[in-house]
């Protein structure tokens, strides 16, 4: 894919802030501070377009991110942040769960984890509720530079059991910092965005 255009467009808030072009969109979920933002800067190639941080937490709206004109990356705020009132985080499911049930634009949910590690608890429960209302999901595991090469395939493999991924779901080890993962994503992304 070649991006010839990438600009943030809006952080929304509510319902009635998101776009109105009706583009399709992909969106972003994953625990806070797992790398769903540096993602989004590594497909495109921009530094710091998807505003990141080493602050987990940072991103509490929708962020969406317009490529080519003609399609949207969705930044979602991260789940699992213990630091979060309660308050929040009912906020955080209202806003989560009225976008992935409700917008008829969204295409397809790159569900972010981490290589490293086996799926936390929010993970599993992510994946099921994304299983249990039917959305076209693909994982995304994460920060394949920490780990060396030879440990990839047991702790895909641990993913893939963990979240219970049917086997015609994509799982992509990839690496915001190397790459790595970034054609074989760009490739699946097509396929989801082809009417
Ligand atoms: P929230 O917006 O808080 O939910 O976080 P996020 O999921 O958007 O994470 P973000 O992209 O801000 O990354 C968090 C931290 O992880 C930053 O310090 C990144 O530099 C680092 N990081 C993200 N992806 C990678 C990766 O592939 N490899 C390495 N080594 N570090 C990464
Ligand atoms: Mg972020």
């Amino acid at each position: 894919m070649k991006i010839t255009q990438a600009e943030f467009v809006i952080s929304a808030a509510k319902r009635d802030q998101l776009p109105k072009d009706a583009l399709p969109e992909i969106a972003l979920a994953g625990r806070s501070n797992v790398g769903k933002s540096s993602l989004i800067n590594r497909m495109i190639n921009r530094r710091n377009l998807a505003r990141t941080s080493s602050v987990p937490g940072k991103t509490q709206t929708l962020n969406y991110y317009r490529i080519n004109e003609a399609f949207y990356f969705v930044d979602l705020p991260g789940y699992g942040y213990a630091k979060v009132s309660k308050a929040q985080r009912v906020q955080w499911g209202k806003l989560i769960e009225g976008y992935l049930l409700g917008r008829e634009y969204l295409k397809l949910v790159l569900h972010v984890v981490d290589l490293r590690h086996p799926p936390t608890a929010d993970d599993r429960m992510m994946a099921d509720w994304l299983k249990h209302f039917d959305i076209p999901t693909a994982v995304v595991a994460t920060k394949a530079d920490k780990i060396s090469k030879g440990r990839v395939p047991s702790h895909l493999k641990r993913i893939r059991q963990d979240l219970e991924l049917a086997s015609d779901t994509m799982l992509i080890p990839f690496s915001a910092e190397t790459g790595q993962g970034r054609e074989e994503l760009w490739e699946y992304i097509q396929q989801s965005l082809m009417p």
